[in-house]
């Protein structure tokens, strides 16, 4: 029977996120590797180009010979790898019970390749480790977030090999070894569902690299899910407490109207979107869906006795997702408004509000979305991404993001609901602790964080970093356990 619960339980890990690519910078010192990352353009303001996510031989080719770094702004980032001691002291003031961060794999394993790592790069986040503990608060660790080194993308054709899985795992190993007295909590992919929207960047697969493009596509995801398995088998032999995630983008999606067509709709799109990812990971085996969408795409995967066994053996131990926004399904599309969100476009819902990038704001869909898929799973959930891009002003010296404060509240409210529904969420970490920059566009104009820092798109500023409203908010909802929002 089930305990009634009232609200956060008083363990709730409480935080904030980053990711290497987007916040270290750095990206040729101390022996670092090339990432794919590196090769991320920025894009104009408030730019659609939903293609970005999609890269050709031709495309890497001309990146590749490009040494301009102003063109790749997460080359730089905002300089992480010479300020984590400032910026994890903020978040150890806010209050933070844990900070996510992901590990360059090309910091560790320069080409991705090497039988020994790279000992800067793993004194690197010894000392990240050692800073974030020192407060007190829990490391959460991505070990992939968007940046496998290049040369497994040019020399090996990225993730639709299968030996780049053997490659992970050596990594993976490694930070386990290294890290994992003081790193309970693990997330092998940053959002694995990337196959999906934001292929490149996630998989190393190029478009038009083979005649079949869908195949390497889900071929890829195979060898991820099967990586990921093997990762969390690792993890709990060196601590058998350790938790390792499988993480998604979760698109939440309604269908447009009560017509039958339309949530049909809107059921497919949610098992090609999230299910597909989750229920292989959380189940340890492909859903019934999974043979038909292959047929009907022409996808015909290797998946071996080995890799079903390995997969029933090692399920992910708690799911983690980023939400953001929600999206409609139509079955008929004509006339109907399309809008942003992270990493697709969506249909536009005419009962939300949208971020500046049209990204459609939806609290109670945090709700919806927590009770879907704690009662799909029954395990802890954690949500690790959410959060509000927007354009801060400094006014008379104060950064008033007031709209960032509204979003949190809002979620966090629904979040508590959730929790007095029956859900098991074991923490929060928002998108971002301090501005990054983007994923999507590599702007630096689009803010997440309740810390400032003075960069521009153009690459000018000191860096200097400066709390905004929101610092001080979080930080009493921190101290309150949610109760003062
Ligand atoms: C998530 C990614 O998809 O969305 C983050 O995991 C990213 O890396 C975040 O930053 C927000 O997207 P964007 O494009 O606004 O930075």
């Amino acid at each position: 029977m089930n305990d009634l619960k009232t609200s956060f339980p008083p363990d709730f890990l409480w935080g904030g996120a980053i990711a290497a690519c987007q916040a270290e910078g750095a990206y040729n010192v101390d022996g670092r590797g090339l990432a794919v990352s590196d090769v991320a353009l920025r894009y104009d303001k408030h730019s659609k180009h939903y293609d970005r996510k999609l890269m050709t031989p031709q495309k890497l080719a001309v990146a590749l010979k490009d040494d301009n770094d102003a063109h790749f702004p997460k080359r730089a980032g905002i300089d992480f790898y010479h300020h984590f001691k400032e910026d994890i002291a903020l978040c150890a003031e806010m209050g933070f019970k844990v900070f996510r961060f992901s590990i360059s794999w090309s910091r560790i394993f320069p080409t991705g390749i090497e039988d020994v790592p790279n000992q800067a790069g793993l004194e690197f986040y010894d000392k990240v480790i050692a800073e974030i503990v020192k407060y007190g608060m829990e490391p959460l660790v991505t070990i992939n977030h968007f940046d496998m080194p290049m040369y497994l993308v040019t020399e090996l054709g990225g993730w639709a090999n299968r030996a780049v899985i053997d490659h992970y795992v050596r990594y993976a190993s490694t930070l386990f070894e290294r890290y994992s007295k003081d790193v309970k909590y693990w997330i092998a992919f940053n959002e694995i569902n990337g196959a999906r929207f934001n292929v490149f960047y996630s998989t190393g697969v190029l478009e038009n690299a083979s005649d079949n493009y869908l195949q390497d596509c889900y071929q890829a995801a195979h060898h991820q899910f099967v990586a990921s398995a093997l990762a969390a088998q690792q993890l709990h032999e060196i601590r058998p407490d350790g938790m390792l995630g499988c993480m998604v983008a979760k698109f939440t999606t309604y269908p447009a109207t009560c017509r039958p067509e339309d949530a049909l709709e809107a059921q497919q799109n949610e098992q090609m979107d999230n299910y597909y990812f989750t229920d292989t990971l959380m189940r340890g085996a492909y859903p019934a869906y999974a043979p038909r969408f292959w047929a009907e795409n022409n996808i015909k995967l290797e998946i071996t006795k080995e890799d079903e066994k390995i997969l029933r053996e090692s399920p992910a131990d708690y799911l983690a997702f980023s939400y953001y926004m929600s999206s409609i399904s139509s079955k008929n599309k004509d006339n109907m408004e399309q809008t942003g969100g992270n990493l697709k476009q969506t249909l536009k819902n005419p009962y939300l509000e949208a971020s500046d990038w049209g990204w459609q704001i939806d609290p109670e869909g945090l709700r919806y979305t927590l009770n879907d898929m704690y009662n799909r799973y029954q395990k802890p959930l954690f949500i690790v991404e959410n959060g509000i891009g927007a354009e801060d002003k400094i006014i008379d010296g104060e950064i008033q993001d007031d709209y960032r404060i509204d979003y949190l509240a809002r979620h966090i409210a629904q979040m508590k609901e959730a929790i007095i529904d029956g859900v098991d969420l074991l923490g929060y970490t928002t998108w971002s602790a301090i501005d990054i920059v983007s994923s999507g566009t590599s702007e630096m104009a689009k803010r997440y964080g309740f810390i400032y820092v003075d960069l521009d798109d153009d690459g000018n500023g000191t860096l200097a970093r400066r709390k905004k409203k929101s610092f001080a908010w979080y930080q009493k909802v921190i101290a309150s356990n949610g109760a003062e929002l």
